[in-house]
């Protein structure tokens, strides 16, 4: 497959074609944070399996359809359904969403997940505001012949997590129930669940929260300049944590018991940055 900027213009322009505004927030929804899809108001839907050179999301509970509509009278583009490294996909396949976002005209992107914490003083159901992520795996998502129409061969990330964003989610969480805390997420490729050794190491090179999505699209939005937030909902305590093994059954329970709290959360994000942007 070759990865030119005309593969990726193809998705954008039927998507252009279907949407019927240009988005300024793009978010992407993480396991279990599906429903705050269902907030979106006016919604438009387009499956992924329309879109052309786009991906199929194939993980338990990911819908996978692009969902345009307003929240908070903001106009965004909601994917309902990502796409990970453990279901087969190469690196560089995982930068298409957010390269489809840039060529839509998307001002700032938010990606949301479900993580285990590996940092003690965290609990099931806090949150954490990415401030910079670890991936110890060799491959980039940026692999290959670069595309200078998204950004340069080699590129800054220092900031790729916008200070100016998570200076807004700070604030937020301010007015918000829950317990948001700010720290740096641990990437892993999966689908297995870390070993608790693992989840040693990770601590000790200072990790506070371990998952298994968002760099790769992280990564994507630092190469093309676009403002990004991550947020990252603990579901659990990371393997070896509790003398208890983990289950998918914890990670849903717990995305379903904060999932209002944090809807209410993320609607007031995109309020507040809508006014930035
Ligand atoms: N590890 C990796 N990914 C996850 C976890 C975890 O403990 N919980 C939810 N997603």
């Amino acid at each position: 497959m070759t990865f030119d900027f005309a593969f990726f213009e193809k998705s954008a322009e039927y998507v252009r074609g279907r949407a019927p505004f240009q988005p300024e927030i793009a978010i992407v929804l993480g396991s279990c944070l599906g429903p705050f899809a269902d907030s979106i108001q006016n919604p438009v839907s387009i499956d992924y399996a329309e879109i052309p050179n786009f991906l199929i999301s194939t993980a338990p509970s990911h819908a996978g359809k692009l969902i345009f509509g307003t929240v908070a009278g903001r106009r965004v583009v909601c994917m309902s359904g990502r796409f990970h490294y453990y279901e087969g996909y190469d690196f560089e396949q995982l930068t298409i969403p957010v390269r489809l976002f840039k060529l839509l005209g998307v001002k700032a992107t938010i990606l949301t997940n479900a993580a285990g914490a590996i940092n003690t003083a965290y609990r099931p159901g806090d949150v954490m505001i990415v401030s910079d992520h670890i991936k110890m795996t060799g491959a980039s998502p940026l692999r290959g012949a670069n595309i200078s129409e998204f950004g340069d061969r080699f590129f800054d990330t220092t900031q790729m997590y916008t200070p100016e964003l998570r200076e807004i989610a700070r604030e937020c969480a301010k007015h918000s129930n829950l317990n948001v805390h700010e720290g740096v997420y641990f990437y892993f490729t999966g689908p297995q669940f870390e070993t608790p050794a693992e989840i040693r190491a990770a601590r000790i090179l200072g990790g506070d929260a371990a998952g298994m999505s968002t760099v790769t699209e992280a990564l994507t939005a630092a190469h093309c300049k676009m403002p990004l937030l991550a947020l990252s909902v603990m579901t659990n305590m990371a393997a070896g944590v509790l003398d208890a093994p983990l289950s998918t059954e914890e990670v849903d329970r717990t995305g379903e018991k904060i999932a209002h709290e944090f809807s209410a959360y993320l609607t007031q994000i995109i309020q507040k940055i809508g006014e930035t942007i």
